[in-house]
């Protein structure tokens, strides 16, 4: 029996899911003129399956929207309080981050980006990064930010991807206590580009830096700009960023999402999902460099002229108690970050939270991998003293903003710990099995998604065909993104993770091919296989296996040193594996295909017996002497 929580802390409009059952797209119309526009749209959704255009002949700027449109009635509100992670901190109010995002856009635009331009930005969590996505935005450039915790090789794909004609980085980045010299990782990236034109440094550590003649100072351009930059009249569809994010190919693809539908999206769901009043203090702990920090904080919050907590460290450093440290500081009232964070917490014990006054607190979410029910009710009662509702909302950097989540700006309905409950109004999804058929309620099967939502990617960038085939062509007409769910007898959605060779290693998408042809490019490697298994805290670990070349007489040891600093390099510190396994062969189907469930079934020390379905299309004797071979090399290692 699966316990309920009733808390009945949320709003009783019964409306608004009746009005988008009964027209979605006029539904959606509804909610994109809670926005500012230019000029009205002819068309709401203009459907090509699968390319979805919104509000077509719509006038908008996504920057006019976060910030013009606050002046009036809240320039003096606060909308960022940054701490950094040495104990600084800013207050930043809605007045001069507007001053500030047009100075940068007349900086930028001096430096000759124009609508339609790529500039990629590497920052640290400063408010410059916010202010640098703005700004772009003001001019129409389409911005593609990269995780400041990406390596050179990560970065260099994808200015090169996106032909950004300018980088804007910092000289450093704290991360516990030390410095992360972003600057020279920027230098080594673009040593053999000839897109980027400029690269602006931002001062953050006083790090010195190696200056070369395409280099600006941020001060520099900021003293020199003015501070008067109207936002241009964009159409709804304009790319507003590009965001790599990793899938099943060797390659991070390029999320491509537009203006109106995004922003619609976003601003409803942050209104509905939280339901923000004026007088709350928002604090998500996402980065920006990931989707999440993109929709609820550099977008969603502004969009509502809310107040922000944005921290730029490590949620531990330089104490276990330091996230707690923040909330009772600014008596955070919504609280919104990921179960890997909260498995952390819960280990350093009730003490730590219960020595600090989070009695501000009156919401509480949770992103990015699925919740275990006991860290949920620990969350629920250590931290919301079971007085907070839990939003678990699950989303991805492809739909641009949450889909199935508890409403509480809309309605009270029971919380199950684990289960992200119900969709959020205009959208279709359900559970499907290999054929598209609906599986009966409490069966597991794949999600799918039948209409187009305003949020959802335009395509990925520069390949229109990959879009098609990645997410489009599993099912007809629906979309695929490549998540097992079940759906329950009241129609809750509980997610079960990935059905796909992606990975997800405390909240962060790695995909395996990805990490794999970085292990192969250490010259003794002949060939690799990764795979995920269970972890206490980090939801998953990975755990990698390799064929070295024949001959091959260095210790393990060695190896083992030298594939982690490649992989490192070439994806960045996030994708470490946890094991590295020497086999003397990966375990194949007849066709050639690595038996992935075997590899996981092996590494998370289970029987072969215990693994149900293997899915890779192989016999189960094949399957079976593989097993036994591959244990045989594993015992050695
Ligand atoms: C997973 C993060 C369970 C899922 C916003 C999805 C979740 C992938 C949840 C997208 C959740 C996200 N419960 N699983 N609440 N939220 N996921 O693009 O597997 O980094 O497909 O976006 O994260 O990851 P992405």
């Amino acid at each position: 029996m699966v316990e309920t929580f009733n808390i009945g802390l949320g709003n009783n409009d019964t409306q608004t899911r009746k009005r988008a059952e009964f027209d979605f797209s006029s539904f959606w119309a509804e909610q994109a003129k809670k926005l500012d526009w230019f000029d009205d749209w002819d068309v709401t959704l203009d459907w090509n399956p699968p390319f979805a255009k919104w509000f077509v002949g719509g006038k908008i700027n996504a920057s006019y929207n976060a910030l013009d449109v606050h002046q009036k009635t809240k320039s003096k509100k606060t909308a960022i309080f940054w701490e950094g992670e040495d104990g600084t901190s800013r207050n930043i109010a809605y007045e001069e981050m507007w001053i500030m995002v047009q100075k940068f856009a007349n900086a930028l635009k001096s430096l000759g980006v124009k609508k339609g331009d790529r500039v990629t930005i590497y920052l640290p969590m400063v408010p410059e990064l916010p202010i640098s996505m703005l700004a772009c935005a003001r001019i129409g450039a389409t911005h593609t930010v990269v995780f400041s915790g990406f390596s050179a090789t990560s970065l260099a794909d994808r200015i090169e991807d996106s032909k950004s004609k300018i980088v804007i980085t910092a000289d450093g980045g704290f991360r516990r206590g030390s410095v992360v010299e972003l600057k020279s990782v920027v230098d080594e990236a673009i040593a053999n580009n000839d897109s980027v034109q400029n690269v602006i440094i931002l001062e953050r550590t006083k790090t010195p830096i190696k200056k070369n003649p395409r280099d600006l100072l941020w001060s520099d351009l900021m003293n020199s700009s003015s501070d008067d930059c109207p936002a241009e009249k964009l159409d709804s569809t304009h790319p507003l960023f590009i965001l790599y994010t990793s899938g099943t190919t060797g390659k991070p693809k390029g999320v491509l999402h537009g203006t109106g539908g995004y922003l619609t999206h976003v601003h409803s769901t942050f209104g509905w999902a939280f339901d923000i009043k004026d007088s709350d203090v928002f604090f998500c702990t996402a980065d920006i460099g990931w989707v999440t920090g993109h929709s609820y904080v550099a977008y969603g919050p502004l969009l509502h002229g809310a107040t922000q907590v944005i921290y730029e460290g490590a949620p531990d450093y330089p104490s276990p108690s330091r996230m707690w440290e923040i909330l009772q500081k600014y008596k955070v009232t919504i609280f919104y970050t990921t179960p890997t964070a909260l498995r952390m917490f819960m280990k350093f014990g009730d003490d730590i939270p219960n020595s600090f006054d989070l009695s501000s607190l009156r919401l509480l979410g949770t992103v990015g991998e699925p919740i275990n029910p006991e860290v949920w009710k620990w969350y629920y009662k250590t931290i919301g003293k079971e007085k907070c509702p839990i939003i678990d909302t699950w989303w991805q950097t492809e739909t641009g903003g949450m889909l199935i989540s508890p409403l509480p700006g809309i309605e009270t309905i029971p919380l199950k710990p684990g289960s992200g409950t119900l969709p959020i109004p205009g959208v279709d999804i359900a559970v499907v099995d290999e054929e598209g058929n609906d599986v009966k309620p409490n069966t597991k099967g794949y999600l799918v998604i039948r209409k187009p939502w305003p949020g959802m990617l335009l395509t990925l960038w520069g390949d229109d065909t990959k879009y098609q085939t990645v997410y489009w062509s599993k099912y007809k007409n629906c979309y695929y993104p490549g998540d097992y769910a079940i759906k329950d007898e009241d129609g809750y959605f509980w997610l079960l993770g990935r059905a796909d060779d992606v990975l997800k290693v405390a909240g962060h998408r790695i995909g395996t091919a990805e990490l794999e042809s970085s292990i192969v490019s250490h010259h003794d490697v002949a060939e690799s296989a990764v795979c995920g298994i269970p972890d206490a805290i980090k939801g998953e670990v990975i755990i990698a296996f390799v064929v070295l070349k024949e001959g091959i007489s260095k210790s393990e040891d060695i190896l083992r040193k030298e594939i982690v600093s490649e992989i490192r390099n070439g994806v960045g510190p996030i994708a470490t594996p946890e094991q590295i396994y020497f086999v003397s062969k990966l375990p194949k189907t007849r066709s050639g295909k690595i038996m992935r469930r075997l590899l996981k079934a092996i590494a998370s020390k289970e029987k072969i017996g215990d693994v149900s379905t293997l899915e890779d299309g192989a016999a189960v004797n094949e399957v079976q002497s593989a097993f036994d071979e591959l244990q045989k090399s594993i015992n050695k290692n």
